[in-house]
């Protein structure tokens, strides 16, 4: 029975004892909406970026050009603001003075006047360096300049700073590089000018959540659906999505995960390989998993199929919703997935549905299974732009093959909590797990639902509780009716004896509660018991505390909460 209530069969929710139809009536949800995250980057940073398409191809009148079509196409208007220069802009050397120089050849007037231009269009600029001392095209890099790079490009009115990882670090690289991506930061912050900071440390580390706005967690994307087999080079499309999908709990507000800028439109007229169904798939992807939207096709000629799915403001809207989740993998049955996050208003999710088959086939969203109490919703399709009407407890659509259905569905929130209630118990608004699902009343195990065993840290086994792998993430509603949550937490005895270190946090509405700071694989359990009053949202949150660890499989022992009657 556990494991079907974890499943979410919709007979079976309402034994587990809460969000099923058969429950009390709906509530009014006064939760939103929520304002948006104060910072530099409160929603992902949206623009262009030179590099996928053009590599070093670039120069002062191209760049000029890119930004005025910005404008002309509606790019612009659908939200992009960042034009960005990626590598090649510099010369090898620095001046006499110790300052990066630009490339005489390339930008004969230097970068400001590029800046004064990109700003008259109500744009911004962004630029490029690296933490290292060259570039990975060979220009200075601004190791132990940092300060001084930061100051030249403050007095460029810089806007953002793309900030790449060559040369090649080698093996187990973060200990070098994490120190030289944090001076960038703080010289950054010392400049007087605020400037978004865009890690490409080409994977992720925990310390880059901090350093930057937004962190790489991919090496680069290459303009191809799934990779080239006869290539040791596993870039693709599908390839960045898999690599950032188990990173989903680390990504909101000015700490966005990264899966790399866009290649939409450069198969543009006839030039393949990606066609425009796996083109829009790409783009309602990044949309949901709250990526940053960095453009890198030509905006100066882009076909109709290509503008129509970058400047799509629908989908647009859920990346850039207020709520600041990255969508989470809540489904996989073989070769279709479902990708699902709250947005920022009362019953409402954003919902993507991938087809990877080589033939079109039904997929099925069960309204429970995205955070909803099930019964009615209504459904949108966004790609579409198109009401399908309102549907009881599930939606089937046919995708086409490495085809999207991009869907906005509005429903019941769940019921509220009431009296003692294990968090097991209830339907949480987002989950998002390191891998497979948040498990109900067991450890994490593998990917699959109910594979792990018993929740049990230092041989003390919980009946109830959740089950997590870090990094991880669930979101409760609690309607401002509860006063305490409590728990007790540790590394699962199920995690290789004694290894993995993990942090467990709670928040509710955005306020820590609780840190347990690092904790190792033999620690005790630490009690958890804070005060919940008047709180509408629970989160909980496992990190992997810096050590990457595979085996952070991370228990919240007889996690509950104390709500009214
Ligand atoms: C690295 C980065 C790319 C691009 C190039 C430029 O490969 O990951 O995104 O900036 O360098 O040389």
């Amino acid at each position: 029975m556990r494991k079907l209530c974890l499943l979410g069969l919709t007979t079976l929710v309402a034994a587990c004892g809460g969000g099923g139809t058969s429950g009390p009536p709906a509530e009014t949800d006064d939760d939103f909406p929520l304002p948006l995250a104060a910072g530099l980057a409160p929603t992902p940073p949206m623009g262009w970026n030179s590099w996928n398409k053009f590599a070093c191809n670039i120069n002062d009148a191209f760049v000029r050009g890119i930004a005025q079509a910005m404008v002309d196409s509606g790019m612009k208007d659908a939200g992009y603001q960042y034009v960005n220069i990626d590598d090649c802009w510099s010369l090898a050397a620095r001046d006499a003075n110790g300052s990066l120089q630009h490339d005489p050849g390339r930008f004969p007037q230097g970068i400001k006047p590029v800046a004064d231009f990109v700003h008259s269009l109500g744009l911004k600029l962004g630029i490029y360096g690296d933490r290292g001392i060259e570039t990975c095209g060979h220009r200075a890099g601004s190791e132990d300049h940092e300060v001084q790079d930061a100051m030249t490009f403050a007095s460029w009115e810089v806007d953002y700073l793309k900030y790449d990882n060559c040369p090649d670090p080698g093996p187990n690289p973060g200990p070098i590089i994490q120190p030289r991506f944090e001076a960038m930061r703080a010289a950054l912050e010392g400049s007087g000018r605020p400037i978004v900071f865009s890690v490409c440390a080409w994977s992720f580390y925990e310390w880059a959540t901090r350093a930057g706005h937004l962190q790489r967690t991919t090496t680069d994307i290459k303009n191809l659906w799934t990779p080239d087999p006869n290539s040791t080079d596993r870039g693709s499309i599908i390839t960045s999505l898999k690599t950032n999908q188990p990173l989903a709990a680390y990504g909101g507000p000015n700490q966005w995960n990264d899966p790399d800028m866009l290649e939409v439109g450069n198969s543009d007229n006839g030039a393949g390989p990606v066609t425009d169904v796996e083109n829009q798939s790409h783009f309602s992807l990044w949309a949901i998993v709250a990526s940053p939207l960095i453009a890198g096709n030509d905006l100066r000629n882009m076909s109709e199929a290509t503008k129509a799915i970058l400047t799509n403001k629908e989908i647009i809207a859920i990346n850039q919703d207020a709520m600041g989740l990255q969508g989470a993998l809540t489904k996989l049955t073989g070769e279709q997935s479902i990708w699902a996050k709250p947005l920022n208003g009362n019953g409402e999710r954003a919902v993507v549905m991938l087809n990877e088959a080589a033939t079109a086939a039904d997929i099925t969203v069960r309204f429970d299974e995205i955070g909803l109490r099930g019964g009615a919703a209504t459904v949108r399709d966004l790609q579409a732009k198109a009401d399908r009407g309102s549907f009881t407890d599930s939606y089937t659509v046919n995708v086409p093959s490495h085809g999207t259905a991009t869907l906005k569905i509005v429903g019941a929130e769940p019921n509220r909590p009431r009296g003692t209630a294990f968090l097991s118990d209830l339907t949480p608004i987002y989950a998002a797990n390191g891998l497979g699902p948040v498990e109900r009343d067991h450890a994490n195990g593998g990917s699959e639902g109910g594979d792990g065993s018993d929740i049990k840290i230092r041989a003390t086994t919980y009946a109830k509780g959740i089950g997590m792998s870090a990094p991880a993430a669930v979101i409760y509603r609690l309607g401002g009716k509860c006063t305490n949550f409590s728990a007790q937490v540790g590394v699962d005895d199920s995690s290789t004896a004694g290894m993995g270190t993990v942090r467990f946090r709670v928040f509710a509405d955005g306020e820590m509660l609780f840190d347990s700071q690092n904790v190792s694989g033999t620690a005790p359990a630490m009690a958890v018991n804070v005060s919940l009053t008047g709180k509408k949202r629970l989160k909980l949150l496992v990190t992997n505390a810096d050590d990457g660890n595979a085996l952070d499989r991370a228990s919240w022992g007889d996690a509950k909460v104390e709500c009214e009657p």
